[in-house]
């Protein structure tokens, strides 16, 4: 088969990265992919956004199946583009892609389908916003009502941070457009894990679940980011948590979304949190998380083009899973999320041990150098034992490579090893 990746960050060097390994694959494209990607998938630099390019690309290149990485093609209509062109595509239609595209489409999705989820309520007008959180305090969540990279979320502890929150995003328009409206919802408190699935009408096939890191800092300090790094499995959410939200959660936003006419067909993605009444949604996304590819497909070891051809075909695939824990942290430019600059050169890539699995996501090649060239600049993940020693090894094999222009957080999995600590 030949297979084209759509996309050219880091989760979607992970997925070329993986489907390279499967037997089924003679040709791999990726577009746009990536400098970094080039080392196992032929890029061809068209944008995720031209469908009719990438379409065309795909009916000239033989392509058999396509896999889209980023939300922004699939809520843009993608599926729907290609499935016209009698193409076969891995992924959400246009109106099943709403489940991450509009938080009030998802919220309503599980009001309707008794799915756990913090109470919350959604604004158009600034002064009846700003009313509401008076009235309900702190600590609360608001959520520009569209897409902003995982980045439209101010998790506001105090009544100031929350008042900043709501000029930031309404009237200063922080996130743009999609902070004409906006949820503002209860906080959660607990421990938060990320589920991902692939999902075909109301056929359900749990991956193993993550764990991300979405501030910037150690600690869980500094602003949201869209990810600082990931591990799995997550030891302290209980494999029968993970099973319960396949229930109470993936099962029923599946049925509820093909009750409404939109059946879902490709990843659907859970980020919750088990809080002391169970596990609650936090969001739903319409493809794979990033980072959390990152260091799930490394423990995957079925084929995963079978496994998909599998789910299309309307199956449930056995999945075979490594016992080993995944660690993958991100090396991002210094000041991202917020502004960054680009071009900085990075330390040697190639003196990063074969163990390393190094996953590009902002680099560019120059010669012999690679260079930054987005936010997240790439992630590594390693495979071992013991979340520790994993870890500290990553640590290591980023400390080779970090420039003064790079930064990266060193604890990442530090819930599980607390965790691991309390008596
Ligand atoms: P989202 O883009 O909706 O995933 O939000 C980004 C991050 O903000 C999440 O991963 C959580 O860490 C945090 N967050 C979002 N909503 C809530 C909530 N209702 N309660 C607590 N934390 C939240
Ligand atoms: N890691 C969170 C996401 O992919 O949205």
């Amino acid at each position: 088969m030949n297979i084209l990746i759509v996309g050219g960050g880091g989760r979607e060097h992970a997925m070329a990265w993986k489907v390279a390994q499967s037997t089924l694959v003679d040709k791999l494209y990726a577009a746009p992919g990536s400098d970094g990607i080039a080392s196992v998938a032929e890029c061809a630099p068209i944008d995720v956004m031209d469908f009719q390019g990438l379409a065309d690309f795909a009916e000239g290149h033989d392509v058999d199946l396509t896999l889209v990485g980023p939300e922004q093609p699939l809520v843009g209509g993608i599926v729907d583009y290609f499935s016209a062109r009698g193409l076969k595509i891995f992924g959400p239609s246009k109106a099943a892609a709403r489940i991450e595209g509009s938080k009030s489409f998802a919220k309503a999705l599980m009001k309707n389908n008794q799915i756990p989820t913090s109470h919350y309520q959604t604004f158009t007008d600034y002064q009846q916003a700003g009313d509401y959180l008076q009235q309900v305090g702190a600590p609360i969540v608001l959520k520009a009502d569209g897409l902003a990279a995982g980045k439209g979320v101010i998790v506001a502890m105090t009544m100031a941070e929350a008042e900043q929150g709501l000029k930031a995003i309404m009237k200063d328009r922080k996130f743009a457009d999609a902070g004409a409206r906006v949820v503002i919802e209860e906080y959660l408190e607990g421990d938060e894990f990320s589920l991902m699935a692939l999902v075909n009408g109301e056929t359900v096939t749990p991956l193993a679940i993550a764990q991300d890191h979405k501030r910037s800092f150690d600690g869980d300090k500094g602003p949201n980011t869209g990810g600082m790094g990931a591990y799995s499995p997550v030891p302290q959410i209980p494999g029968k948590i993970a099973d319960e939200a396949v229930q109470t959660i993936l099962k029923p936003a599946a049925s509820g979304m093909a009750q409404e006419g939109c059946p879902f067909t490709g990843v659907l993605y859970a980020g919750l949190m088990l809080t002391k009444d169970g596990p609650k949604v936090i969001e739903f996304n319409c493809r794979f998380g990033d980072p959390e590819t990152q260091v799930v497909l490394p423990r995957l070891e079925s084929d995963l083009v079978q496994v998909v051809l599998d789910v299309m075909d309307g199956g449930q695939p056995a999945l075979s899973w490594s016992d080993k824990t995944a660690v993958g942290v991100v090396l991002a430019t210094a000041g991202y999320p917020v502004s960054y600059p680009k071009g900085r050169k990075l330390g040697d890539l190639s003196a990063l041990p074969d163990a390393a699995l190094l996953f590009h996501a902002g680099t560019k090649k120059n010669g012999k150098d690679w260079l930054t060239s987005g936010g997240r600049v790439l992630l590594v993940t390693r495979l071992g034992d013991d979340l520790r020693t994993t870890r500290d090894a990553v640590n290591k094999d980023l400390e080779r490579i970090a420039t003064d222009d790079v930064f990266f957080r060193k604890d990442i999995g530090h819930r599980a090893l607390e965790a691991a600590e309390k008596p």
